[in-house]
């Protein structure tokens, strides 16, 4: 496991096995009984906050929902790590603000017009920008994604797949009205085209979306809006 900041090293730990143990569970383990100075995050234990994201045999993963069984290797071993492409803060935490002011970037903020006087909105769940949202919404903030794409490793500057991933969910939101702004900011340099469709967001997304297809929509909509001339210089 790794210990330090930046610079560090790994360090083993001997955890005895459980049934249905988890890669978070022999964390926990190694902070309650082993070492309490071990720095590690996480809140729900099931699949829903999304603070558990580890490196695990270099692949990031949710921890919570990763049983131990499924990632030792023949000699009951396991490597886990930081998330990548994210500065470390200490052993396995990073910095997630990086990650989250991208989201603020590709303008990730519902922007509406109602007020309270206002009756809701109807949304037809059968229509085609609804079905196109909700196929991107449930994205937990992991950074597994992040953590995995290589573009983000080479251009740090890059939006990435969540808040590309999520720009999307709003661009598909009809109670939006600040698209034209969003699609100018993901066009730019480290926007949507900077995306090179590896696929590795989508193969290791833990919730199963695909922020590959969301940026490919954002590719097509940012280029309708260039070709009527919204997206300015
Ligand atoms: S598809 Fe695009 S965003 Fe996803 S990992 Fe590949 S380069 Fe990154
Ligand atoms: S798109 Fe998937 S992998 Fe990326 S932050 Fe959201 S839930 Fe996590
Ligand atoms: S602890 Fe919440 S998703 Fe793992």
């Amino acid at each position: 496991m790794w210990r330090g900041t930046e610079e560090g090293a790994f360090q083993a730990y001997e955890v005895p096995r459980l049934e249905s143990q988890t890669v978070l569970d022999a964390v926990t383990y190694i902070q309650r009984m082993l070492d309490p100075t071990l720095a590690y995050r996480f809140a729900c234990r099931v699949g829903v906050c999304g603070s558990c994201a580890m490196t695990v045999n270099g692949r990031a993963r949710w921890t919570c929902r990763t049983h131990i069984d499924k990632v030792t290797d023949a000699e009951g071993r396991v490597e886990i790590a930081p998330l990548r492409n994210l500065p470390v803060v200490r052993d396995l935490v990073t910095d997630m603000a990086p990650f989250f002011d991208k989201w603020a970037r590709a303008r990730g903020r519902f922007v509406g017009t109602a007020t309270r006087a206002d009756d809701f909105a109807r949304v037809r769940p059968d229509s085609p920008a609804r079905r196109l949202a909700d196929a991107a919404i449930e994205c937990i903030g992991c950074g597994v994604c992040y953590s995995g794409c290589d573009v983000v490793t080479w251009n740090p500057d890059y939006l990435g797949p969540a808040a590309l991933n999520r720009a999307w969910t709003l661009v598909n939101d009809e109670r939006d009205v600040d698209n034209r702004a969003r699609l100018a900011a993901v066009s730019g340099d480290a926007g949507c085209h900077a995306c090179h469709t590896h696929l590795t967001c989508t193969e290791r997304c833990p919730k199963r979306l695909s922020p590959t297809a969301s940026i490919a929509g954002l590719k097509r909509a940012a280029a309708r809006a260039a070709l009527r001339g919204e997206l300015g210089e």
